[in-house]
């Protein structure tokens, strides 16, 4: 018996096959099929393709009233026929991405009790934690390549939703497939139900998750351990993406693992290569380098800190002076610049104080702080990035000084939501007359200016993950680092459209993200064999194996007993 025989004969039938998503095809099995997998009088008599479905199931999307019904029909349609549901995404892909990920999926995790309908995924709950190995070995599936798993504890800006954050791993695998191409049956979500101190969601007659508050302290650091312990012995081998934990645990947490397994957070590490190859690609679209470069940043926290570090080690690879490479940077924080003489500076700030005697004599306000409009008036300020929570910290005159310095300033008003992000992009356009290259944190719509169309780019995190997934699994790496993470920037920014067209967004649309998600992905391989953490291959083998693994929606044929 063939192996195509084999997997025929043990193919489920009937109803089964009906209810199994990842076979399902529909209303598209052929006569031949339907007889030979027993499946007439279960479906109506007319035979479509793909292409006819597609535009059945779109409509029935239409109808929807909102969005989270929508995100219920799309989600519903993923757990009855995969190559469907992938293939309409594709179809609508700028439609339908926020739809079922960010922003709507937001309300899918508040919702998530109310609106549940069939499983997806692994809850592991804090009571059930002497078992972890055999819950995992309860998985739909044997063969995974990547997890996404959550505690649910800081889902998007919409914080504590308990074992409703598993929305969050089933949304972002989705996207995984979509760009990245990674199979969905070969994909995990998890959420870790480790309780909730959500008194809404605990007082919810309806909540599905564990019903307790959250446990915490080295009783929460042992229950991680014990999962990832778990993980290492059930899917050797397989990527886990830390997804939304709370920021005192997501730091420790990646810290611990990042060299034990292949792990990597997206919201530390995906975040900041996103910026950062935003960035790179605009250097490059005004002609400049780096390392010339006198960088401001407004907001000195987390984010921050995460594409300083990025952009750092941009410029000591091009070259630079660990010293010289940090003396581009000025941070501003809510006490203002970050120079040497302040007394109240965290290690991570603190290596990138100024000098205090380059600012002595620098004008200051009431409380002795050296503010944003006295930096950008002091420097030749080439670049300005937002990452400070303060909605409109841009002003007029802040703008119209970089402008006035720098034929393009690069302008980055990076903070979300919308009314917290330092400048509207129509305002930046009408300042710099069109000049500045900018992407922002929230989504806004390209600006109409001077008979002109500027299209604003979004630095969505979805730019990186899905590339390093196809990445990982493509190369055979062993560990996600920093270098792999900043080769994903680098080959972000050298696919920025505007490179080609000045016109362009300075991110790709979302219709190339899978073509770019394969460049990403061979450039992070060849960065991990450098490593020597992948396995050796040429440039062309690695980009074959990219190619091969990409998952493209698209049915199979089930008939001859075993003919493809
Ligand atoms: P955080 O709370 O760690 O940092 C905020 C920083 O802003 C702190 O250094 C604080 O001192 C500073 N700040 C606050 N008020 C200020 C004021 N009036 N003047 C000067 N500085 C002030 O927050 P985190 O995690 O670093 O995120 C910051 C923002 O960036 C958030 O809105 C977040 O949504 C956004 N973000 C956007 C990303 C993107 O576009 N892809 C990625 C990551 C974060």
């Amino acid at each position: 018996m063939t192996r195509y025989e084999a997997v025929f004969s043990a193919m489920p039938r009937g109803m089964d096959l009906l209810n199994n998503q990842e076979l399902n095809k529909g209303s598209a099995f052929t006569d031949e099929e339907r007889t030979e997998l027993r499946l007439h009088g279960l479906l109506p008599p007319h035979v479509e393709v793909l292409e006819e479905q597609v535009v059945r199931a779109y409509e029935a999307y239409q109808r929807k009233g909102d969005d989270l019904e929508r995100h219920i029909y799309l989600r519903a349609l993923q757990d009855t026929n995969e190559v469907l549901f992938y293939q309409l995404l594709l179809d609508h892909i700028v439609e339908m991405t926020p739809i079922v990920y960010t922003p709507v999926v937001a309300q899918a995790c508040q919702q998530f009790s109310h609106i549940y309908r069939r499983p997806r995924g692994l809850f592991i709950s804090y009571p059930l934690c002497d078992s972890i190995p055999a819950l995992l070995r309860n998985r739909p599936n044997p063969n995974v390549d990547v997890i996404v798993v959550t505690d649910g504890e800081r889902i998007l800006g919409i914080g504590d939703q308990g074992a409703g954050g598993l929305g969050i791993p089933i949304g972002k695998l989705s996207l995984y497939t979509l760009f990245g191409g990674i199979r969905p049956d070969r994909t995990l979500p998890i959420v870790l139900d480790v309780g909730t101190n959500n008194a809404e969601r605990l007082a919810d007659p309806e909540y599905l998750g564990w019903r307790h508050e959250r446990i915490r302290g080295q009783v929460y650091f042992d229950f991680i351990d014990r999962f990832v312990q778990a993980v290492k012995q059930e899917l050797p081998g397989t990527c886990l993406q830390w997804e939304d934990f709370a920021t005192p645990h997501a730091a420790p947490i990646l810290q611990r693992y990042r060299d034990e397994l292949l792990t990597f957070n997206d919201d530390i590490q995906g975040t900041a290569a996103v910026v950062v190859g935003a960035l790179l690609g605009a250097v490059q679209v005004v002609g400049r380098l780096l390392t010339d470069q006198q960088i401001v940043m407004f907001g000195a926290g987390s984010a921050s800190i995460g594409v300083a570090d990025g952009l750092r080690t941009a410029m000591t690879d091009a070259g630079l002076s660990e010293q010289d490479a940090r003396s581009r940077f000025w941070l501003i924080d809510s006490h203002g610049l970050v120079y040497s003489g302040r007394g109240d500076l965290t290690p991570e700030k603190a290596a990138y104080a100024q000098p205090g005697g380059c600012v002595c004599g620098w004008p200051r306000t009431a409380n002795g702080r050296i503010g944003l409009l006295d930096v950008i008036g002091r420097i030749e300020a080439t670049i300005l990035i937002g990452l400070s929570t303060v909605g409109g910290a841009f002003s007029e005159a802040i703008v119209r000084e970089m402008a006035r310095k720098t034929p393009r300033p690069v302008i980055f008003p990076l903070s979300n939501p919308t009314d917290k992000s330092e400048a509207k992009p129509e305002d930046v356009v009408r300042w710099t007359e069109g000049r500045a290259l900018m992407a922002t944190g929230s989504p806004f719509p390209p600006v109409y200016y001077g008979g002109r169309v500027f299209p604003v780019s979004q630095c969505n995190n979805v730019y990186i993950f899905p590339a390093i997934g196809l990445a990982v699994v493509a190369s055979g790496a062993r560990r996600v680092t920093d270098g792999m993470m900043l080769a994903a920037a680098r080959e972000l920014g050298a696919n920025s459209p505007a490179l080609k067209d000045p016109a362009a967004s300075l991110l790709p649309p979302l219709t190339e993200l899978r073509r770019v998600a394969a460049e990403i992905a061979v450039a992070v391989g060849l960065q991990a064999q450098r490593e020597g953490i992948a396995p050796r291959m040429s440039e062309e083998e690695l980009r074959r194996k990219v190619q091969a693994t990409q998952w493209i929606p698209a049915y199979l044929s089930f008939t001859g007993g075993g003919k493809a």
